[in-house]
């Protein structure tokens, strides 16, 4: 990590000695370091600076800086490696102990074994998820209080949903009547069938999942072996490439222009890469980009033609922000049904707290999906799907999400507008889809930006979390979210040019 950058993290936490202090230098400098691990801001392997350089760039001695790290270490925050550096340790590795008995099955913990810690002689209670952390929903979506959210594109309430005159009897009134229908409720798959599945998809082949992350993540599990490529557009959903990490694939990066890959760089990059599946959006997250119908037919003949799966992310893709009623959104189902998998949810219409998403395929691959789903989690919840069901069906549907797009489309331009005033230096082009704005900054790394407006209360997603790791092209981008009331947006843009205004400062 930039020891500059550091430096200012450590020193936002360095307490001033009080009167009569007995703490030294060394300690209080060990209570910063140790805040900021625990906060989860320094994410677990993260490399320290050295001793020498953080020593200078906080004015301390280095003898100071190597007590502070020493015991960091031996309260077990961080790891020294020798000859290595200094690297922090999980965080859920290093949370305090809990009490006695309250183990898996209420089992007094003995503390002996394989996984006793070193330092206290306990058993280190490690999450076994620790070991792998998903370094990039860690890096994207950030625990903590922030005033505005503007990192998160989604509903942000329940307040789309209508009422409904639904009694708990009617939710528990599920077929199968055990709960564990595997494919997902008959009813529910033939509406989902109708719309929000592009045509051409009975309800024999759409299966209810958890949500579209759970679609991405049964994708990846259904399709990849450990080394196999997925062709991803250079800026991407992080959602799918952390189940492509979690299942051992490669994202291979394919340039394209703003509409997606020109047909002959798809082409090329099949022929030479041999993908398990090339992953697109119609509607895009993050640039919001509505694919032309045109496109997706010359891509869909290109995986037909060489014998590849296109995985098609429709989740966006009821949100093409036109004034009038929206074009229908292409799919490469229409052109090449064989060598397609689309996949969505409810969750950007009508709530994400609904949980209740969907893949469609046909035969072999959709079997493949359905046994996935068995080995994840044997159903989706009946609960989720009878209220789904209740909502799909409610004839005041469609004009809701007719309504919630007309009101998108003022909170893109409110957004648009509040940026051009208080933020002149900032470029994007207008989105025609989705909910939120992907903003150029010039000359500033989304990243250490995002954690400038984090302490200034607001929250953006940073532009690098959008490619594979080690890939630099958005890296001066951050995603701001337009799903917000006008009222959200103004404070969060307030807060932004401030946040900015210091960012600037510094560098
Ligand atoms: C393109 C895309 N795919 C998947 C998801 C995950 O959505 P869900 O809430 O349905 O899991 C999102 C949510 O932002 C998305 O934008």
């Amino acid at each position: 990590m930039d020891v500059e950058r550091f430096a200012m993290l450590v020193g936002e936490r360095l307490r001033r000695p009080r009167r009569n202090e007995r703490r030294s230098r060394g300690e209080r400098l060990a209570d910063a370091l140790a805040s900021l691990v625990r906060s989860g801001d320094l994410l677990a392997e993260t490399r320290l600076p050295s001793e020498r350089a953080l020593g200078a760039a906080l004015g301390m001695s280095r003898g100071t800086v190597a007590s502070a790290l020493d015991q960091l270490a031996a309260d077990g925050l961080v790891e020294r490696r020798h000859g290595s550096g200094t690297y922090v340790r999980p965080v859920a590795a290093v949370d305090p102990p809990p009490p006695p008995g309250s183990g898996p099955d209420g089992a007094p913990d003995t503390g002996t074994g394989p996984g006793a810690d070193p330092h206290t002689g306990s058993a280190s209670r490690r999450d076994p998820s620790a070991d792998t952390p998903e370094p990039i929903f860690s890096r994207w979506i950030r625990e903590g209080t922030v005033v505005v959210d503007l990192a998160k594109s989604v509903v942000p309430d329940a307040s789309l949903l209508p009422r409904l005159d639904l009694t708990v009897e009617d939710l528990l009134d599920v077929h199968p009547a055990d709960g564990y229908g595997l494919l997902g409720e008959t009813r529910l798959r033939e509406l989902l069938a109708e719309h929000p599945a592009p045509p051409g998809y009975g309800p024999d082949r759409v299966l209810v999942v958890a949500g579209a992350q759970q679609a991405l993540h049964l994708t990846a599990d259904t399709l990849l072996a450990p080394g196999d490529r997925v062709l991803v557009e250079q800026v991407t959903y992080p959602g799918l490439l952390a189940a492509v990490e979690r299942f051992g694939g490669v994202p291979v990066i394919v340039p394209g222009d703003r509409y997606g890959w020109s047909p002959d760089a798809f082409a090329e990059a099949v022929e030479r890469h041999r993908p398990a599946f090339a992953f697109t959006m119609p509607v895009h997250n993050p640039t919001g980009a509505v694919a032309a119908d045109r496109r997706v037919r010359a891509l869909a003949s290109v995986a037909r033609e060489a014998d590849t799966l296109l995985v098609e992310d429709r989740s966006l893709a009821d949100l093409v922000l036109t004034d009038g009623p929206p074009p229908p959104v292409p799919s490469a189902a229409a052109y090449a049904p064989d060598h397609t998998v689309c996949l969505g949810s409810l969750s950007k219409t009508m709530w994400g707290g609904l949980r209740v998403g969907w893949i469609a395929a046909h035969e072999p691959v959709f079997a493949r999906f359905v046994q996935a789903k068995r080995r994840t989690d044997l159903a989706t919840s009946a609960l989720d799907q009878r209220l789904a069901v209740a909502l799909l069906a409610d004839p005041g549907a469609a004009g809701r999400r007719d309504a919630w797009r007309r009101d998108l489309r003022v909170r893109r331009d409110h957004l648009a507008d509040l940026l051009a005033g208080q933020l002149p230096e900032w470029s994007w082009s207008l989105p025609a889809g989705g909910m939120s704005l992907w903003v150029r900054l010039p000359g500033a790394d989304g990243e250490a930006f995002a954690d400038t407006a984090r302490r200034h209360g607001v929250a953006v997603s940073p532009g690098a979390v959008f490619g594979p790791p080690g890939g630099t092209a958005a890296a001066d981008r951050i995603r701001l979210s337009f799903g917000w009331p006008e009222p959200v947006l103004a404070e969060g843009v307030e807060m932004l040019a401030t946040a900015w205004a210091e960012h600037r400062s510094r560098r």
